[in-house]
């Protein structure tokens, strides 16, 4: 088709679009080919037994590998974290399985019938809800990320993981339904003088932390849902706290309580750890949100790409302070950028799978991303973030990250 157009970058794209779609039909029209030999075996009698009989509950198939991994060398333990294969996702939502962890006192067991939210502190009426009361009242599902702000922590010493799931699998993203805790502070009747809430988890740490009450009474959860079904004990059975587009630690788990204060607690969880040491020995102290980041998750490190011809760039984006505006990816190593699609709906605190077509020629090529946000933000490099933040910091790096594709087809970090 004859095709005219003023735009060279809309030209360019759809000429790769073209011959890739024809190099891509060249390489079906090879495996079509090979398939029609071994047609009469597939449509024979073998196989057509009776299959497993059906199960209560669901599982994979056992064909289906793909794993959590734990962060650390070594066994998996109670405390620690693991890691989501994000390589291996499809579209933005985390299958509960594979949700990333992130426990300071391993995963403790809570019988929902004996579980209670208590809510006190500067409220007109202190008050204990059973799960059961947490369920009448209206509820919201949304799908939301969440991040923990130890994600990429190596990157800030020029330690550069190697695969997406050992530098970005601090990251998870889910369908959360629960009650607005707007509603249940209104029930308890806040006083003028309120201006934070201590939210405080079950488990032995007793992860406790501050939140402003803007934010209290804007858009958080108190999730009991995940993914359609009750949230996993590892993720905080029976509820929650989900903070939208805020860093993970302060999404409290195993929710017990509700401490409405005039100030910050200041909890060892936002004063000796949670804060961003600077160069200068000065730490950001309450930095909750989770700016733009973006990774390409295939191809990427710990990959093999079988020869030049059609590929698809894929991977998630996300921002906790405004909605993804769009994403470019780069196989230069930052020379030039290409816009990509993104998968809609593009949802305010949730991940974004974005996609481009892409025709490798065979050379050697520097793979990455970059997320812009509507609030103009743009995700920084590597050398961004050192010159604002140094190499002391720990949490919040969201620099662009590079896979190095060889001749061979092996890819590595850059
Ligand atoms: N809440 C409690 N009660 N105990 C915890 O150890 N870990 C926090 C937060 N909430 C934690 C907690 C941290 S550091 C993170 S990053 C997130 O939970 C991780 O949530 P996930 O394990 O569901 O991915």
């Amino acid at each position: 088709m004859k095709h005219k157009s003023t735009d060279r970058t809309k030209d360019d794209a759809s000429h790769a679009d073209s011959r890739g779609r024809r190099r891509f039909l060249a390489t079906t029209t090879a495996l079509a080919a090979t398939l029609a030999g071994g047609l009469t075996d597939l449509w024979g009698d073998e196989g057509r037994e009776p299959g497993a009989p059906m199960r209560p509950y669901g599982e994979r198939s056992p064909f289906e590998k793909v794993a959590r991994k734990s962060s650390r060398p070594g066994p998996l333990s109670g405390t620690g974290s693991t890691l989501t294969p994000l390589e291996s996702l499809y579209g933005i939502i985390t299958p509960s399985a594979l949700h990333f962890e992130r426990h300071h006192s391993g995963v403790p067991t809570i019988d929902p019938d004996k579980h209670e939210l208590l809510i006190h502190g500067l409220v007109e009426k202190p008050l204990v809800f059973k799960m059961d009361e947490i369920k009448r009242f209206p509820s919201v599902s949304r799908i939301h990320f969440l991040e923990c702000s130890g994600g990429s922590a190596g990157e800030y010493q020029g330690d550069p993981a190697p695969t997406p799931q050992q530098t970005a699998g601090l990251f998870s993203c889910s369908e959360w339904t629960g009650v607005p805790l707007s509603m249940l502070m209104r029930e308890a009747g806040v006083k003028p003088s309120a201006k934070w809430v201590l939210a405080e988890g079950g488990d032995a740490s007793r992860n406790a932390r501050s939140i402003p009450m803007e934010k209290v009474m804007d858009d958080v959860l108190v999730a009991y849902g995940q993914n359609g079904e009750a949230v996993r004990p590892e993720q905080g059975y029976p509820i929650r706290l989900i903070v939208p587009g805020w860093e993970g630690n302060i999404n409290v788990k195993w929710l017990q309580r509700l401490h409405v204060l005039d100030q910050p607690a200041m909890t060892r969880d936002e004063s000796a750890d949670y804060d961003d040491l600077l160069a200068n020995g000065k730490s950001y102290r309450f930095s909750f949100v989770m700016e733009a980041k973006s990774i390409v998750t295939r191809p990427a490190g710990g990959q093999h790409l079988a020869g030049p011809g059609a590929y698809e760039i894929t991977g998630l984006a996300w921002s906790g302070r405004a909605r993804v505006a769009g994403v470019e990816v780069s196989t230069d190593g930052g020379k030039n950028w290409l816009k990509t699609e993104l998968q809609q709906p593009v949802l305010k605190n949730a991940a974004v799978r974005f996609r481009l077509p892409w025709n490798w020629d065979g050379n050697e090529a520097v793979i990455g991303s970059r997320c812009t946000d509507e609030s103009g933000y743009v995700q920084p490099t590597h050398e961004q973030i050192i010159a604002a933040r140094g190499t002391h910091a720990r949490f919040h790096y969201n620099g662009i990250k590079w896979w190095r594709l060889q001749k061979s087809g092996e890819l590595t970090y850059a």
